[in-house]
């Protein structure tokens, strides 16, 4: 690994918004010595001229937009930066639907899941799967638009809403077997091919996300959950996930999503691990040594 504190060797954070993780990880490289560019995807329009100082650096992608991540994400490599996650791992996290082929594919158990373009193939979808049933659209985080189905008005009421949404992308769903719904469930987070630690998630809404007022404790040490964690980055191709579980009524357990840019703050709380220093360790070792001219 190249000495990170070199002038040869350069770090570079994607990011719009500076929230309780962007802090930590700013000052654990701070702690460290090591300097960092700050890049803003809100306006890099990657013209000529604007690049030169991409070529060499590794980014870590913290953009809060999922659409601005993969983007800048993408153009970040095209310029010759090197990124953590890189750009295929971010679009494939920000896609439900294909998370879910690729944890299908790697054989990580994962809820049956049924793709829907439109709402004649919803109520197909949910007729097949049974009530209670979940709808979820493709792209969106902290439980937004993620709806319990238990019968079938629910289900016309939210197919028709869906499909009066302007764009073809938001207009599709997916719709999912919901196991447990109501019941906690797990967050585990892996940095580098390892799972730090658990959380166990629960909340009054039978959405268990922080962002919606879930309260979070350390989930028992348990090696099935790392294990599968592991798993389901390795399968989605991140470095760094977040990786969310539900446990079914047989206590094993199934894959519901992976997050790329995961929001750490609850859960650094409940477990007192550095989230933020095992992030950088895993970025800092990413790092191009880059020749200096001669
Ligand atoms: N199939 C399911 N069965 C049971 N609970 C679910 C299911 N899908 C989602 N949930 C609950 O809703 C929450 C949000 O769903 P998730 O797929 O993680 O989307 P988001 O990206 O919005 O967090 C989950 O953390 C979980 O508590
Ligand atoms: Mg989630």
């Amino acid at each position: 690994m190249s000495d990170p504190r070199s002038a040869s060797t350069r770090l570079g954070i994607l990011l719009s918004t500076v929230r309780y993780e962007e802090r930590r990880l700013l000052s654990e490289l701070d702690r460290r010595g090591i300097p960092v560019a700050r890049l803003d995807p809100r306006t890099m329009s990657f013209g000529p001229g604007d690049t030169e100082e991409l070529k060499g650096m590794t980014v870590l992608n913290r953009e809060i937009s999922s659409q601005r991540a993969a983007l800048a994400g993408e153009s970040l490599e095209a310029f010759g930066a090197r990124t953590v996650n890189d750009a295929a791992a971010i679009r494939v996290c920000g896609n439900k639907w294909s998370t879910y082929l690729r944890l299908r594919q790697d054989g990580v158990p994962t809820p049956t899941t049924l793709l829907a373009p439109t709402p004649e193939a919803g109520r197909a979808a949910v007729a097949a799967l049974g009530y209670p049933a979940v709808i979820k659209p493709l792209s969106a985080s902290w439980g937004n638009r993620v709806s319990l189905i238990t019968d079938q008005y629910a289900a016309e009421a939210v197919l028709e809403h869906c499909a009066a949404l302007p764009s073809a992308v938001a207009r599709t769903v997916i719709v999912q077997e919901a196991v447990r719904p109501g019941s906690p469930d797990i967050r585990g987070i892996v940095v580098d091919g390892v799972c730090v630690g658990a959380i166990t998630r629960s909340s009054s809404d039978w959405r268990n996300n922080v962002a919606r007022g879930a309260t979070v404790e350390q989930h028992a040490p348990d090696e099935e959950v790392h294990r599968l964690c592991v798993r389901a980055a390795a399968a989605v191709g991140a470095t760094i996930a977040g990786v969310d579980l539900v446990e079914r009524a047989d206590g094993s357990h199934t894959v519901l999503e992976v997050n790329s840019r995961v929001e750490f703050q609850g859960f650094e709380r409940a477990t007192g691990v550095d989230v933020a220093a095992r992030i950088v360790a895993a970025w800092t070792a990413e790092m191009i040594e880059v020749e200096e001219p001669v």
